[in-house]
């Protein structure tokens, strides 16, 4: 098996963090993964926006909980109500990644752009988690308002279509299980 794929197999949502900063050289190099997306007809249709700022992280995961609060969803309701809960488990970055509404399929493009950032910081050795609550904040009521008030730097025209935390994980703790993959799920035509 080489690189490539132990890295994909590899790959585990982390939820806890270390709160030191990830290097600048790997930040880069995220960034630069997630760039080198595929996208519909090579648009390139992103804007990656990096917080590190622990004010605003914890300002818009604050946020982020009230809308899981205010959810149809019992599950997403129950860990909004648990209060030692932090959506973006102290985790010191966040990416979120925006798409041009004009372009032919901005969420498919920056969706894969995530993705390719995901697995680029396993291959670091940097965790991540994807972190839908910044998305359905921004599809809440009052969200757009709330993102322009927050200057994220989103170009006009562009919405959040995907956003993840980086940061290390702790080496003491177990590495997550990926549980088994479903069976069936496959189909061959030949
Ligand atoms: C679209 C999407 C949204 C997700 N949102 C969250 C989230 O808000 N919080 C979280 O802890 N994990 C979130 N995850 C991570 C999934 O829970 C995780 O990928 C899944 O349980 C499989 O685990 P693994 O990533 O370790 O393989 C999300 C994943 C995807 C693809």
């Amino acid at each position: 098996m080489n690189e490539t794929i132990q890295t994909i197999l590899h790959r585990r949502s982390i939820r806890c963090y270390q709160p030191r900063q990830i290097a600048e050289k790997e930040l880069e190099c995220i960034l630069r993964a997630g760039q080198y997306a595929p996208s519909a007809m090579g648009e390139q249709p992103w804007h990656f926006t990096v917080v590190q700022n622990a004010d605003l992280l914890d300002k818009l995961q604050t946020m982020c909980k009230s809308v899981f609060l205010h959810s149809n969803n019992t599950t997403l309701r129950e860990l909004a109500l648990r209060e030692e809960y932090h959506l973006f488990y102290h985790a010191p970055t966040l990416i979120i990644v925006s798409g041009d509404d004009s372009a032919l399929t901005p969420s498919l493009d920056c969706v894969l752009a995530m993705e390719n950032m995901l697995l680029a910081a396993a291959s670091l050795g940097v965790g991540s988690c994807w972190v839908h609550s910044v998305v359905m904040l921004y599809e809440s009521r009052e969200g757009g308002e709330v993102f322009k008030s927050l200057e994220l730097g989103i170009p006009a025209g562009y919405a959040p279509y995907a956003a993840a935390v980086f940061g290390y994980s702790y080496s003491a703790l177990p590495w997550p299980d990926a549980g088994p993959r479903k069976p069936g799920r496959v189909s061959f035509v030949r």
